[in-house]
C-alpha cells in the first residue's frame, strides 16, 4: 500500500515504519492517523511480521498532535470531535495491541502525542539529547487518548506531575519513569535498535505474541485471580511446537530452529 507519510521498509521478519512529515516535525493529522492506522490493521494479520521499528523522519521523532489541525476542529460539532478523537484513541490501540514486538527509535523530540507513541511501543531506545513531554496543557489541551497507554508506563505520579505541569524533561528523565529503556549517543541509536531486534528475533515467535497479549490480562489483577489464566498460558506453550522445539535445543545445546 503506498501512504503520503509513512515509510515502509521490510526487511525479513522487520518492518521499519517511519513517521515521514519532517516539515513539521512528523506531527499527526487525520491523514498521519488513518495512514498509521491502515498500517497497524495490516501489521495485524501478517503472521511473518515479528519485530517493527517506529521512527521518525527529519530532527525529531515526533511533535505529537498538529496543532492545525486540532485548532481546525473548533468549526466541527462535538459528535464530530469525539469521532475524530475517536480515530486517533483507535489508532493508538491498534500500535499498542500488535502481537508482534514494537521498537522506538526516538531521537529529537517526542511530545504530547509522539511521547504517546513512544509509550505503545514495547521497548524504546532513544538518543541522549531527545526531549520528552506530555504537553498539550500547555497548548490548552490535554493527554486525554494516549493516557491509557502512558499511565502503565510512567505510573499515577508521574503523570501527575507531568501532565499538570506540561513540562519538557530529557531522555533519562523518562528512562527513570519507564517510558524509555536504553538512553544512548546519537552514533549508538541503530546499534542499540538492532541489539534489541535481534534479541526479539531470537525468542520464539509465538512466545513472544503470547507474552505480549499475557500481560494487558495479568496487569492490576491479583496473583489468585489470574492463576488459571496464566497456567493455562504456559500450559499451551510449552506442549506447543515452538515450546518443544525450545526447550529440545536448550538441552541438546544447538540453537532453535526460529533462529535459522
Ligand atoms: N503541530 C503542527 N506543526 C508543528 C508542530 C505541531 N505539533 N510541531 C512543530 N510544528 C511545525 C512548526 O510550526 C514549524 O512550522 P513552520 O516551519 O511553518 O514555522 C515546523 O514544524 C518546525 O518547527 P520548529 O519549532 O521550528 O522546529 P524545531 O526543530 O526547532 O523544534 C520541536 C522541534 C518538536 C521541539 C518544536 O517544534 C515543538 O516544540 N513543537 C511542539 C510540540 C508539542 O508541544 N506538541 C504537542 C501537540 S498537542
Amino acid at each position: 500500500m503506498g501512504y503520503q507519510f509513512l515509510s515502509v521498509r521490510r526487511d525479513g521478519a522487520v518492518e521499519h515504519v517511519t513517521l515521514n512529515r519532517p516539515d513539521v516535525r512528523n506531527a499527526f493529522n487525520e491523514q498521519v492517523i488513518a495512514e498509521l492506522s491502515a498500517w497497524a490493521g495490516a501489521a495485524a494479520a501478517d503472521e511473518g511480521l515479528r519485530v517493527v521499528v517506529l521512527a521518525g523522519a527529519g530532527k525529531v521523532f515526533s511533535a505529537g498532535a498538529d496543532a492545525e489541525w486540532m485548532a481546525r476542529m473548533a468549526g466541527y460539532s462535538q459528535q464530530e470531535n469525539v469521532d475524530d478523537a475517536g480515530r486517533a484513541a483507535a489508532m493508538f490501540r491498534a500500535i499498542n495491541g500488535l502481537p508482534c514486538a514494537v521498537i522506538g527509535r526516538v531521537h529529537g523530540a517526542a511530545l504530547g502525542g509522539g511521547a504517546g507513541l513512544a509509550a505503545v511501543c514495547d521497548i524504546v531506545v532513544s538518543t541522549d539529547t531527545a526531549l520528552f513531554g506530555f504537553t498539550e496543557t500547555k497548548l490548552g489541551i490535554l493527554p486525554a487518548m494516549i493516557s491509557p497507554f502512558v499511565l502503565p508506563k510512567i505510573g499515577m505520579s508521574a503523570a501527575r506531575e507531568l501532565f499538570l505541569t506540561g513540562m519538557r524533561f530529557g531522555a533519562h528523565r523518562a528512562r527513570e519513569i519507564g517510558l524509555v529503556h536504553a538512553v544512548v549517543t546519537d552514533e549508538l541509536l541503530d546499534e542499540t535498535v538492532q541489539r534489541y531486534v535481534d534479541e526479539v528475533l531470537s525468542a520464539a515467535p509465538s512466545a513472544v505474541a503470547a507474552a505480549k497479549g499475557l500481560l494487558p490480562h495479568v496487569w492490576g489483577r491479583k496473583p489468585e485471580d489470574v492463576a488459571d489464566l496464566t497456567a493455562g498460558a504456559i500450559a499451551a506453550q510449552r506442549v506447543s511446537p515452538e515450546g518443544q522445539e525450545g526447550l529440545r535445543a536448550f538441552l541438546e545445546k544447538r540453537k532453535p530452529g526460529w533462529t535459522a
